[in-house]
């Protein structure tokens, strides 16, 4: 069959690689794509939310299956797009409905559906614009730290943590009058929850899901998890202290009653469900939901996944997910992400990339790359993912900074502690 993504970063490249891979996989097209995808598969130069252009290029190219790797044209209804068009309606596509991809689309939404469902969050006032008053004495006896979140979609830059109710104070005044835009005219606060992170991913015919595995990203610039948030600097999976018991916890009290939830609700969902988790004492919390796979997670574990993709999605489409087995590879898989210098504030693309033919023991996943003329060439703050497999987690983070050094391209910056704390973590703790 005749597949296209929809995207252009790391996400994509690696899920065009897994795909490729599948004796199902006839051709594959990428929309925008990267220098990387174009290696596997034909780049289309559409952006992700051109509706019009995207219905031309599935009629025109015959396409039987389309993945949706970002949120912005899953929020903005590209599902729906397709199943109230008449030509488009029975091409499977995988993504949820507008008023699905509103878990991510919207944080106040998705905090009224977990209290639909009972599902364990941080407690929560969400605010509007003419509300500032109100959010202004919420704040001045909240305790501290307290998280403030815009409501809508904010490229992963929309979330404060203030430690005092002057920053709190001055933050919810500057977000309310426009701070992220439209995103936050609505402003969610919530209690600061202090444990540890990881996220645990599902795909959903909107009755039955399965589970893909579990991976832990690293936030931050800087090592040691200081400095600004970033689209994310590195992946591992599997998450040693995401245990057995963690598991049943994460299955019981979040994803069963989430999927529960949206079928008694006849919430469309054919997709992947993302849920960003926060350990607390043992127990799992719900610190947001993502309508898609995350980057860099997706870099992580679908190298581990031995189940076919495409049979896995078409699955999805027809609702058939009971009747699948999900298989994957029990090795640990570390993915680094090599950055423009500057980033995420400026920084200079263009920068040639040099040792990508060197590269031995680890897939190369391209995110911010374009060929330029015979050269490869960075054209984004991610420029690329390396992923290495090995049975130990320490075997894997080596590899992958070994890899990390071969690639060269000026101002390359890269974080080298990447996984090193889930391997202290498990020397400490005895976990696998
Ligand atoms: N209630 C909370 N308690 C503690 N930390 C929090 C809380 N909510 C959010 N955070 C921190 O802020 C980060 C970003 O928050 P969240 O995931 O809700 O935002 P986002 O902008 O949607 O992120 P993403 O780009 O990952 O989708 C979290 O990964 C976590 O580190
Ligand atoms: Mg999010």
């Amino acid at each position: 069959m005749n597949i296209l993504i929809i995207g252009g970063g790391g996400r994509e490249h690696a899920l065009a690689d897994k795909l490729a891979s599948s004796s199902l996989c006839t051709h594959l097209f990428i929309s925008p794509g990267n220098a990387g995808t174009a290696l596997i598969g034909q780049n289309l130069s559409i952006v992700v939310d051109d509706f019009a252009a995207i219905k031309t290029a599935v009629l025109g190219n015959a396409i039987e299956l389309v993945i949706v790797g970002p949120e912005v044209p899953l929020v903005e209804g590209i599902t729906d797009f397709f199943s109230h068009d008449e030509v488009l309606k029975n091409i499977p596509i995988i993504g949820p409905s507008a008023e699905g991809a509103q878990l991510e689309g919207s944080k106040a939404y998705a905090k009224e559906f977990m209290g639909r469902h009972g599902i364990p969050t941080a407690a929560y006032k969400s605010f509007a614009q003419d509300q500032l008053n109100e959010a202004l004495d919420y704040l001045s006896v909240h305790a501290y730290p307290v998280v403030l979140k815009a409501d809508g979609l904010a490229a992963g830059k929309g979330v404060l943590i203030c430690h005092t109710k002057e920053e709190a104070q001055y933050e919810i005044r500057e977000m309310l009058s426009g701070k992220f835009g439209s995103a936050s005219a609505t402003v969610v606060i919530e209690e600061f929850l202090s444990g540890i992170e990881f996220s645990v991913f599902a795909l959903t015919d909107g009755n039955h899901y399965v589970l893909l595995p579990e991976a832990k990203d690293y936030k931050r610039i800087g090592e040691g998890d200081q400095g600004l948030n970033t689209g994310g600097m590195g992946a591992v999976s599997p998450v040693p202290f995401v245990d057995k018991e963690v598991y049943e916890k994460v299955v019981r009290q979040v994803i069963e009653p989430t999927i529960d939830g949206l079928r008694v609700e006849n919430i469309k969902y054919r997709g992947f469900v993302f849920f960003g988790l926060i350990l607390v004492n043992g127990d799992p919390y719900v610190i947001e939901y993502n309508c898609r796979l995350g980057d860099p997670e997706t870099e992580a574990i679908l190298p581990r996944l031995r189940t076919d993709l495409v049979a896995l999605l078409m699955a999805t489409w027809h609702g058939t997910l009971d009747k699948m087995q999900v298989e994957f590879d029990a090795r640990f898989a570390v993915s680094i992400i090599l950055a423009s210098g500057g980033y995420p504030e400026a920084y200079e693309k263009g920068k040639v990339i040099n040792g990508l033919d060197l590269i031995a023991g680890s897939r190369v996943y391209h995110a911010g790359t374009t060929q330029k003329e015979d050269a490869i060439v960075t054209s984004g703050g991610r420029v690329i993912a390396i992923t290495s497999l090995a049975s130990s987690l320490e075997g894997a983070i080596e590899q992958s900074l070994l890899n990390a050094e071969t690639i060269q391209f000026e101002g390359k910056y890269y974080r080298k502690d990447i996984g090193k704390d889930l391997m202290e973590r498990s020397r400490v703790n005895g976990e696998r």
